[in-house]
C-alpha cells in the first residue's frame, strides 16, 4: 500500500484514479478471527459478566519497525519507556469499526510502529480482548472512562451524537494515562493517518499546551449563543487573545503542562457554566475553544482534513481542502462505514475502506 505513502502530494483527479483501480483493492491476506484470547491485563472486575462483542474483525498483518528504528529488544516496550509515540483513541460499541481502521492506518503508515503505544479510552472493558486479536503484538493500554464522571455535567445538546460520555475522556487524559507520559495525541475514530504519525509527534508546541491546525477564517462567533456574547463577565474569557477555531478531534497535548495548570479543572468549570446558562451548542468542542483558543500551538492543515462526513442533507459529499493531507477525518453526520454499507458511498470513503478490518461474513 505504498501509493498512499505518496498521498502527501496536493490532491489531484489522478491520484483519485490510482485510488480506484482495482489494484488498490488487494489487501494482504487477512485472518478470521476465531477465538478471542488474551492474556494481558484485564481490567474486568471478578465475576462481572462480559458479553461478547457482536462485531468481528479480521486480524491485521503485522508491522514491523524499520531498521533505522533501533532495536527494541525482544520484550515489549512498557508504557513509560522514552522514544515511545503515544496515541489516545476511544473504543466504542457505536465507533469500533472506524477506530479499528484508524489504528490500522497509524501503523500501516509508520516507520516505527512498535514504537507506537495506544492508549485506548473505553466504557466497556469487553473490546480490549477484540483489539488485542485483531493487531498483533500491539502495545497498548485500555483505561475505563466512568460515564459518571461527566453525566451530570453533560447538558442536553441539540446533536445527540456528540454528547456520548466518551467524547468527553479527552478532558481527562491527564489525568487517566501514566503520570510518566508527558505528551500524546489524541485521535478521534473517525478518521485514518496516512502519513507517519511520529511527523505529528515532533510537532513543536513552544509554551502552549495544546496543538492542532487552526481555522482562523472560520466565524468563531457561531460556536457560542448570543448570550454567551452579550454577557461581558463570560466573554471577557476572550479578551486579550484572538481565538480561532480548530477541531478537538486532533490535537497533540503536552500533559505535564496540562497537569501543572489544571486544565480539566477548567474545562469543567465552562461545563458547569453551560448547564446553568447554556452559552452554547455543541457538545465537548466549546470548552476547548474557551480554555485554549487563541493560545494554541498551529499544526499544519494536512494533519485535519476534517468534515468528510458531509452534513444531514442526503448524498452531500465533501471534497478534500486544497493543500497536502496527511490525516483524513469524517467528521460531520455521515461515516464511510455506514455509507459503503448501504452502498451509497462518497468518492473519498474508498480512501477508508482499504483500512476497514470489518468481518462482514459475521454479520
Ligand atoms: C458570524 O456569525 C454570527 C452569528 O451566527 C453572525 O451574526 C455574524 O454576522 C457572522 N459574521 C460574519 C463575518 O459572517
Amino acid at each position: 500500500m505504498l501509493w498512499i505513502l505518496r498521498f502527501s502530494g496536493v490532491f489531484s483527479a489522478a491520484m483519485m484514479m490510482v485510488v480506484l483501480s482495482p489494484s488498490f483493492q488487494s489487501l494482504p491476506p487477512a485472518e478470521a478471527i476465531r477465538s478471542a484470547h488474551y492474556d494481558g491485563p484485564d481490567l474486568r472486575k471478578a465475576g462481572e459478566f462480559v458479553p461478547r462483542s457482536p462485531l468481528s474483525f479480521r486480524r491485521a498483518p503485522e508491522f514491523t519497525n524499520a531498521e533505522e528504528c533501533g532495536s527494541l529488544g525482544r520484550t515489549r516496550p512498557r508504557v513509560c519507556d522514552p522514544g515511545l509515540v503515544h496515541v489516545a483513541i476511544t473504543l466504542d460499541v457505536e465507533y469500533l469499526r472506524g477506530s479499528i481502521a484508524a489504528v490500522h492506518s497509524v501503523l500501516q503508515h509508520s516507520r516505527c510502529p512498535e514504537s507506537v503505544f495506544f492508549h485506548f479510552l473505553v466504557s466497556d472493558t469487553s473490546l480490549e480482548t477484540l483489539v488485542a486479536s485483531t493487531f498483533p503484538n500491539l502495545n497498548f493500554n485500555v483505561y475505563y472512562f466512568d460515564a459518571d464522571m461527566v453525566k451530570d455535567l453533560i447538558s442536553t445538546s441539540v446533536r445527540q451524537a456528540l454528547e456520548q460520555p466518551l467524547n468527553y475522556a479527552r478532558n481527562y487524559l491527564a489525568d487517566l494515562l501514566e503520570p510518566c507520559i508527558g505528551r500524546v495525541i489524541y485521535l478521534d475514530s473517525d478518521l485514518i493517518v496516512v502519513d507517519d504519525i511520529s511527523k505529528l509527534w515532533q510537532t513543536d508546541m513552544g509554551t502552549r499546551t495544546i496543538g492542532a491546525p487552526e481555522y482562523c477564517h472560520a466565524n468563531f462567533t457561531k460556536y457560542f449563543t448570543g448570550s454567551f456574547w452579550s454577557n461581558k463577565r463570560l466573554s471577557g474569557t476572550f479578551s486579550g487573545r484572538q481565538p480561532c477555531y480548530f477541531n478537538t478531534g486532533v490535537m497533540v497535548i503536552d500533559l505535564v503542562k496540562w497537569r501543572r495548570v489544571g486544565y480539566t479543572k477548567r474545562i469543567e468549570k465552562w461545563m458547569e457554566i453551560q448547564k446553568r446558562e447554556r452559552i452554547y451548542e455543541l457538545g465537548s468542542l466549546p470548552p476547548f475553544l474557551l480554555v485554549f483558543g487563541g493560545h494554541v500551538a498551529p499544526i499544519e492543515h494536512r494533519w485535519n482534513q476534517h468534515g468528510l462526513g458531509g452534513d444531514n442533507v442526503r448524498g452531500s459529499c465533501r471534497d478534500l481542502h486544497p493543500g497536502p493531507v496527511s490525516l483524513l477525518h469524517w467528521s460531520g453526520s455521515g461515516k464511510p462505514w455506514i455509507r459503503l454499507d448501504s452502498k451509497r458511498p462518497c468518492p473519498l470513503d474508498a480512501l477508508w475502506a482499504p483500512y476497514d478490518l470489518y468481518s462482514h461474513a459475521h454479520q
